[in-house]
């Protein structure tokens, strides 16, 4: 059996010994046309290629182009399930020729691949033509020999294509395959023609005009070839199938979403188990490509799939989400072909789980509603709009989930009554949103986004270049221009100025125009992470949409970030190299003055990891490599060792960037997928220091670090510092430790020292004499030793008032310590005479006079204080006041 990976392997093959330059797979969301929501075809790609306004790197290309048909011109949702040839996503094989080879030799290719290649037999076989075409018609009879009856004439739209609306187009000439006559179905252009007999397998298209927006036609420049083939149809032809559900890879799908379920796919069942099988591939292959469930536009077309599919997933009876485990089958199938699946797995499993679990809360009962609202309804009823509506704006049903849950009871849906339930809900929340006076609301970024496609990054070759001026967004709003004085956001088809994504700060500078403008550009962000949107204050002159402005870059402000940039792949790779493989990146903050980098590590790194972490980084400066950017395909990226981190979004072509020595395996110290800006060589970051390191979250570690001349000024902080510490101990730096260790020993053995003359001094009382000590007195009949003593420890007052007591015998002590403005009192009475005086009373006493409260102890030992040190003699007056009685 040829796998469906055979068949695009073996297409590509052919093509590529024709001539044909084999091209990646664009990615689903189309970066070069405002007005198509996903790539629905192989030529999407090349549609400026095709118009004239690309230059092609070769005149002819073969692809196998991811395609999503959901809506738009070609959709295909509402049939998936249903026939044995529909999908929502699917591969288109093509080969084009861009003004090189015409007709003759496009027929040539096809039947030589299908007939001669592939071996298909030439009598199962039949193809169209316009009806116009005589030419087609011609050569069909003379490059394949088929008879007159097995060729064709189409009158209508199915042998003229169009991309869209507008865009390259012209007649075309389709080759079917006939399963035979056991299945139901008529040749093209015959009344049973929609049945599964005669498959479409590949579409030749003449291309010759693009169509305007008007309805005009013009030529294009040179007559060109576009061609698809649904690499499922022809699968299942080569695979001996007639339903492309039983070709390998669906009968892989079906197999896991049965083995899950435990449903079989037979008879009723099938149908969910193809739409599951269909849309687990559409949904992950756009989670892919960086569309993520949403409310609106691409997003909620991703939602109404999945939601389509969940629905499935309930009416096969399983009870827990499904969709996100059906995901490694899908990744075995198709990951090898496709590597953004396997990088986009983790992620789109847990969006996929996180979505399901939630429509599951809404599911049951919004199934019990459509039971109760159609419970009367037979066959050919039609359910009312407004409870479509309800379903879909309380229970989360989309539209055409109502549809399909209807389908197999054959009743229909007011979709009148739908829509009109909509443009009420639509008009009351304008209003309301209108009415609340909030400013800048994300819509207008889709708007511009919508019509205006992705700005074009042109700042990784240089800081400045020209640009077109496609919207002027004011307070939340498109306005059509803007004059001095005001702030406002501009955004321009192309633009060297970096809009803030992946942890790296937006581009400042300025935006000018011959005709007089001057604005400065404060910041750069990036809404729906494809319009660079440049906010700006105007100094002078205007801007119109449509101007062309000179956008320049704060060049030297950019250098700083790309070296803080670079510094992050490099101490990532060390980080790794010292902690080990588990380290990875959580965020980083990349920054003017400084970067941050979040990684995961169980534990804080020691002085030593970080010491050796910042000297291997500096190493790799030094040596002064230059930095390398590729532009690879995902898979080369992978195998070359880089480093991809999901939420980056990845097309055909991701840039690798290859920093430092190259080790052992030939591979460089760091290879990452990034799309920052970085430097030329690692000897640019000048100096990389670490300035801190910290816990973010339990198991994520920060590093803050400085690179260049921000780290060479904060050295030299730190080194004025030194010596500024050196020069008031009259040391030399380096003299700086001993030196203040031996000043701290001495200032320790001097407090020592201190605190014992003290102690000895007060010790010594009346009979010492001398020095802060009082004379011992006599206050009536009662012997009083009272001091104050300055910088006496508090801890030292009950000594020596123990030692006071011992000395008189028999009567009343009181210390005062002194000590930073602040006074502690304590005094003691001799046991013989606590019956006549409480210490506690003398404290108190004491406490009122030094501003403070209370004071405690017993009769015989009682401590306070206060906060007035200056008034300590008075506070001992004040005790011996009570002592007169
Ligand atoms: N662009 C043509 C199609 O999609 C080949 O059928």
């Amino acid at each position: 059996m040829t796998s469906t990976n055979d068949i695009r392997r073996s297409f590509l093959d052919y093509f590529s010994r024709h001539g044909h330059a084999a091209t990646p797979s664009a990615p689903l969301v189309p970066y070069n046309d405002p007005t198509l929501m996903f790539v629905n075809a192989g030529m999407v790609p090349f549609k400026n290629v095709f118009t004239g306004l690309e230059t092609p790197a070769s005149p002819r290309a073969a692809s196998s182009q991811k395609c999503v048909r959901a809506g738009g011109k070609h959709n295909d949702l509402d049939n998936v399930g249903y026939t044995a040839r529909h999908h929502t996503f699917f591969e288109m094989l093509g080969n084009f020729s861009f003004g090189d080879y015409f007709k003759e030799e496009a027929i040539t290719h096809a039947w030589t691949l299908l007939t001669k290649e592939w071996g298909l037999p030439a009598d199962k076989l039949t193809v169209t033509v316009y009806h116009t075409d005589d030419e087609a018609a011609a050569l069909w009879r003379k490059i394949a020999g088929l008879p007159d009856d097995r060729i064709i004439r189409i009158a209508t739209a199915d042998n003229f294509w169009s991309m869209g609306d507008t865009g390259p187009c012209g007649p075309c000439s389709e080759i079917f395959y006939d399963h035979g006559d056991h299945i139901f179905g008529g040749p093209p252009g015959s009344p049973d023609e929609d049945g599964d007999r005669f498959v479409e397998i590949w579409n030749l298209v003449f291309m010759q005009y693009d169509q305007q927006l008007d309805g005009t036609r013009r030529d294009l420049p040179k007559p060109s070839i576009d061609t698809g083939m649904g690499i499922e149809r022809v699968a299942a032809v080569l695979q001996g199938v007639h339903d492309n559900y039983d070709t390998d890879t669906f009968k892989a799908l079906i197999a896991a979403s049965e083995n899950l379920t435990g449903v079989a796919a037979e008879g009723e069942t099938a149908a969910s188990h193809r739409v599951i099988a269909d849309h687990l591939r559409s949904t992950s292959f756009l989670m892919a490509d960086g569309v993520l469930p949403s409310n609106e536009g691409r997003g909620y077309v991703l939602r109404r799939i999945m939601r389509r599919a969940m629905r499935h997933a309930h009416l096969l009876g399983a009870s827990e989400p499904l969709m996100h485990r059906l995901v490694p089958s899908l990744v075995t199938e198709m990951g090898q072909a496709y590597p953004e699946l396997v990088r986009g797995q983790a992620l789109i499993e847990e969006v996929l789980e996180r979505e399901e679990t939630q429509f599951r809360r809404t599911l049951d009962k919004g199934l019990k509603l459509l039971d109760e609202a159609t419970g009367d309804l037979a066959a050919g009823g039609e359910l009312d709009g407004e409870v479509a509506f309800k379903l879909y704006d309380t229970y989360g049903f989309p539209y055409d989930l109502t549809e399909d849950a209807l389908r197999a009871r054959d009743i229909g849906v007011d979709k009148k009554g739908f829509d009109a339930a909509m443009a009420r809900q639509k008009a009351a929340a304008r209003a309301a949103w209108k009415g609340s006076g909030e400013a800048a609301s994300g819509e207008v970024w889709f708007d511009i986004a919508e019509r205006e496609g992705a700005s074009e990054f042109t700042g990784y070759a240089s800081t400045s270049g020209e640009g077109k001026v496609v919207a002027i967004v004011r307070n939340g709003a498109e306005v059509a221009q803007a004059a001095a004085g005001e702030e406002v956001v501009i955004l321009t088809n192309q633009t060297p100025f970096y809009g803030e994504s992946g942890g790296q700060t937006g581009d400042a500078g300025t935006i000018t125009s011959l005709a007089g403008l001057s604005a400065q550009v404060t910041d750069t962000s990036k809404p729906l992470g494809r319009l660079h949107a440049h906010q700006v204050r105007i100094n002078a002159g205007t801007v119109a949409v449509g101007d062309t402005v000179e956008l320049k870059v704060d060049a030297d402000r950019r250098d700083r970030v790309r070296a803080n940039h670079s510094a992050t792949h490099l101490v990532h790779a060390a980080l790794r190299n010292r902690l080990g493989g588990h380290v990875t990146q959580k965020g980083s903050m990349v920054a003017e003055d400084r970067l941050r980098f979040d990684f995961s590590h169980p534990v804080a790194l020691t002085a030593e990891d970080i010491a050796a972490v910042e000297a291997e980084v500096n190493a790799e400066i030094r040596a002064n490599e230059q930095v390398s950017t590729r532009l690879m395909t995902p898979d080369d990226a992978v195998a070359a060792g880089a480093l991809a981190l999901f939420g980056e979004k990845y097309g055909d072509e991701v840039r690798v960037l290859s920093m430092g020595r190259t080790g052992g395996e030939g591979r460089n110290y760091s290879v990452e997928l990034c799309g920052g800006t970085h430097v030329r060589a690692t000897g640019d970051i000048g100096i990389f220091r670490i300035i801190s390191e910290s816990a973010v979250s339990s198991g994520v570690r920060r590093i803050e670090a400085m690179t260049g001349e921000g780290a060479r000024q904060w050295l030299v902080g730190r080194e004025e510092a030194l010596k500024a510490a050196a020069s008031v101990i009259r040391a030399t730096p380096e003299e700086v430790p001993a030196r203040l260790s031996a000043l701290l020993d001495e200032r320790r053995r001097l407090e020592r020292e201190l605190a014992d003359a003290k102690k000895a001094l007060a010790l010594g009382g009346g009979n010492a004499g001398g020095g802060a000590a009082q004379a011992d007195e006599t206050i009536g009949d009662v012997t009083f030793a009272g001091q104050v003593l300055d910088g006496l420890d508090p801890k030292e007052l009950r000594p020596l008032l123990d030692a006071a007591k011992q000395r008189i015998g028999s009567g009343v002590a009181a210390i005062i310590a002194v000590n930073d403005g602040k006074a502690s009192i304590a005094a003691a009475v001799t046991d013989d005479l606590t019956a006549r005086f409480s210490a506690v009373d003398l404290v108190r006493a004491a406490v009122d006079t030094l501003g403070g409260k209370g004071g405690g102890g017993r009769p015989d030992m009682a401590q306070g204080g206060g906060p007035d040190g200056s008034k300590a003699s008075e506070a001992l007056a004040a005790v011996k006041a009570v002592l007169a009685g």
